[in-house]
């Protein structure tokens, strides 16, 4: 498959990239900029994408381009410090700009015909600017602040734009990089759910060849699309097994079931283990502490049941490519560790199984595409990003039954008067990546909207009785990678109704708050 090398120069915006090219159905693969020689061309790449960063090219230790890359003869297109650092190694010169650039600006193409013809509006995000361009370069569009907004050497095909054109803020940005990596490089747009399937049914077969496979199928979109990966490749040597830990979703058990049955037409075995996991939980309030008892027990149920099963060779992982690509940028590499933090309910590396994993190289929204193409169902496709530790998470104070289901139904009704507003959307959340994969995002949905039920009893009336019970927070945010989100503007008629709803059909609940805050400083769970 042809593809194209992302080198990272420590940008935020690296894997955005990425998806901006996989978007234009070309394959790519990130690489931190000082990645080997053997890594980086063992993807065999047409053509190389340098991406931002936060330093400057006359800083010690700034991060350079690896001499092998001009050698390859490929095209290079430089995005901002990418820019800067092929002018930098190509004779040209870089200095310090009066004034910061930050924010939305303006260019105006120079000479028409080139991949700067879509563009008007772009987002800079700049120190550095070009002061004279390297030999054989010529501008290729200017804005206010730089006569270089653009520059290309038009016979060595290389390439430079000061601006971002991968984020939102810049219209038509995608069409860039998509100009760059098909009509320059010269790449065939044929990465595309079908081909992904393809190929990934090939590596699967091939690795397992008549083992049988165990996968652990927890009703969120990585694992189930992950197990139907393996499921269309190896057909019946594959085992899945669902854990119902009783900290689940209204449905999700049921849902998760009748996918595999009714979609897929594979079997699924389901371990009821919700006594097992309420009763470990029990008189357990501290966050941390309740995790790590969810983490532990579903490690347990689920070797009692490998072993049950004679024990298969291989275990499918639902792993996905943001989590396994190396980054140069900081802040991604503590934001993994976050993550690393986050993933209890995984498995634990002892346990004896060769790892069976379809969606390493897949982001989020091509595992979503990829589920749609094997026939998984919307509901299950397209859901919200559900938490390891269930229901836990959102249940502060003790864990009962009681108390989960008492949650169970306020979030129902919740997600119920969402999506009869169209505002239950993760399909939003891919705005800024609104793929050719999927389908269009709707607008102003919500990335993530759940109840919290606190353990906070207050005084209410109802029907003319004093009632003393507990409160619920609606929590809802909309963001583009979750790392950071700002709580959705809900309309308040919307709000009204779900609140009305919770404390008139659910036993327990007389409150409802909304909780406004952004992440940070907040985080989405409450927890
Ligand atoms: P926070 O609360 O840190 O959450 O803003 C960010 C995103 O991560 C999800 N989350 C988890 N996902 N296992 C997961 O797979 C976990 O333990 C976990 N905890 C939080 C959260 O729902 C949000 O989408």
């Amino acid at each position: 498959m042809d593809s194209i090398a992302i080198l990272d120069f420590g940008s935020q915006y690296a894997q955005i990239i990425a998806r901006r090219v996989r978007e234009a159905q070309v394959y790519c693969e990130l690489f931190p900029w000082d990645a080997p020689m053997e890594k980086i061309l063992s993807i065999a790449p047409k053509g190389f994408i340098l991406s931002g960063g936060p330093k400057s090219v006359y800083e010690e230790d700034a991060p350079y381009i690896q001499e092998f890359i001009f050698k390859t003869g490929l095209p290079i297109l430089g995005i901002c410090y990418g820019m800067q650092a092929l002018t930098h190694a190509l004779g040209g010169q870089v200095d310090p700009s009066a004034q910061r650039e930050f924010g939305p600006a303006e260019i105006t193409p120079l000479i028409s015909g080139t991949m700067l013809d879509v563009i008007s509006k772009v987002w800079m995000s700049h120190g550095d600017r070009i002061t004279k361009m390297p030999d054989g370069f010529i501008a290729l569009a200017q804005s206010n602040n730089s006569p270089f907004a653009a520059m290309g050497d038009m016979k060595r095909k290389y390439f430079g734009v000061q601006f971002h054109p991968e984020v939102n803020h810049t219209p038509n940005g995608g069409k860039l990089l998509q100009h760059f990596v098909v009509d320059i490089c010269g790449v065939k747009p044929n990465w595309n759910p079908e081909s992904i399937i393809e190929e990934s049914i090939s590596r699967i077969r091939k690795q397992v060849g008549s083992e049988r496979v165990l996968a652990a199928v927890s009703g969120g979109v990585d694992s189930s699309v992950a197990a139907a990966l393996v499921h269309k490749a190896i057909g019946d040597q594959l085992v899945a097994v669902f854990v119902d830990t009783g900290l689940l979703r209204k449905n999700e058990g049921e849902q998760v079931a009748s996918a595999f049955r009714d979609h897929l037409r594979s079997e699924l075995i389901t371990v009821d283990a919700s006594d097992e996991f309420l009763s470990a939980l029990k008189g357990v309030t501290e966050p941390e502490q309740k995790r790590k008892i969810v983490g532990e027990k579903f490690i347990r149920v689920f070797e009692a049941q490998a072993k049950q099963l004679g024990q298969p060779k291989f275990l499918v992982q639902g792993t996905i490519y943001p989590d396994v690509v190396e980054s140069s940028a900081p802040d991604r590499n503590k934001a993994e560790k976050i993550k690393t933090h986050h993933n209890v309910g995984g498995l634990p590396e002892d346990m004896q199984f060769e790892l069976v994993e379809p969606l390493r190289y897949l982001f989020k929204d091509e595992v979503r595409a990829v589920g749609e193409a094997l026939g998984l169902p919307e509901s299950l496709v397209w859901r919200q990003p559900f938490p390891g530790p269930g229901l836990t998470v959102r249940c502060l104070g003790e864990v009962t039954r009681e108390r989960v289901s008492r949650l169970r139904a306020a979030d129902a009704i919740l997600i119920e008067e969402l999506s009869k507003e169209g505002l239950l959307g993760s399909r939003s959340s891919s705005s800024l990546i609104a793929s050719p994969l999927g389908t269009a995002g709707r607008t102003m949905a919500t990335s993530q909207a759940f109840v919290v039920l606190l353990p906070v009893r207050s005084v209410g009336v109802m029907g003319d009785q004093r009632t003393y019970q507990e409160a619920a927070a609606i929590r809802a945010v909309t963001t583009e990678d979750f790392m950071t989100a700002d709580w959705a503007r809900l309309p308040h008629d919307l709000l009204a109704r779900a609140s009305n709803r919770i404390v008139n059909e659910v036993d327990g609940i007389n409150r409802v708050v909304y909780d406004i805050t952004s992440k940070p400083p907040a985080t989405i769970e409450w927890e």
